[in-house]
């Protein structure tokens, strides 16, 4: 089975579909991850990133892989380990530039199709359930207000708790403001903009919890496997 989970950024898809999959036993593709080490790679190469012929020269050189061996995947980039690198806000700014490029985006298709390979897969992303699986067995499509979306990322980058209330409105300001940024090139670029896929469900997640929205996909994906 495969279940396909897009949405915007801060929207909750990493943190559904990893207990998604490890409820169900199933792989998962972090399709984004793929996108931000291109972005990462090219960057640290020096490459201009303007320059889209030698980002997607790079990007089709590139070999990615998910190590799933330990407890948390590492992602890595011509075998070294970028994990760290691809989730840092410089990475952030120049990922949506780098996979608006329709060739970036045709050097991972294969690689992201190919990793469900007959398997049970949860992926997330942005076009996963219009580009990359077409036919999932389930397509989701999380939304969330963005004020809420962005708090969620503030909180995410402050594992030791909430920061008092001016740095955390501060940030706040500075994380919507990328956040709204990165949404519009997503969603009007060209070639596989973000977007819900006709049959997909959409759930806004906004005043739900996360267990709550799990249950709900469960319960989704076990009416599928009866059908
Ligand atoms: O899910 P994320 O925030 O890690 O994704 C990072 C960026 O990668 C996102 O801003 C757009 C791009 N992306 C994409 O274009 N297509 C996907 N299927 C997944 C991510």
């Amino acid at each position: 089975m495969i279940i396909a989970i897009d949405g915007p950024a801060g929207s909750g898809k990493s943190t559904i579909a990893n207990i998604l999959a490890s409820r169900f036993g199933y792989n998962k593709l972090d399709s984004g991850a793929m996108y931000r080490t291109v972005a990462f790679i090219c960057a640290d190469d020096g490459i201009d990133l303007n320059d889209e012929d030698a980002v997607v020269r790079r990007a089709d050189a590139l070999d990615i892989a998910f190590d799933t061996t330990g407890p948390r995947a590492r992602v890595l980039a011509d075998g070294r380990d970028v994990t760290d690198d691809i989730r840092t806000p410089a990475t952030d700014r120049i990922v949506s530039a780098v996979s608006a490029y329709p060739g970036v985006r045709s050097a991972l298709l294969p690689c992201q199709r190919a990793f469900a390979n007959g398997r049970d897969v949860v992926a997330e992303g942005r076009d996963i359930g219009t580009v990359v699986f077409p036919d999932a067995d389930l397509k989701v499509f999380l939304t969330a207000d963005p004020r809420e979306r962005a708090r969620r990322r503030v909180l995410q980058r402050h594992p030791e708790g909430a920061p008092d209330a001016t740095t955390m409105e501060r940030e706040l300001t500075q994380t919507l403001a990328d956040l709204e940024r990165r949404d519009e090139i997503d969603a009007h670029r060209a070639v596989a903009p973000l977007r819900a896929a006709d049959d997909a469900v959409s759930i806004d997640s906004t005043a739900h919890t996360i267990d709550e929205i799990v249950d709900r996909i469960v319960e989704l994906a076990n009416e599928r496997r009866a059908q």
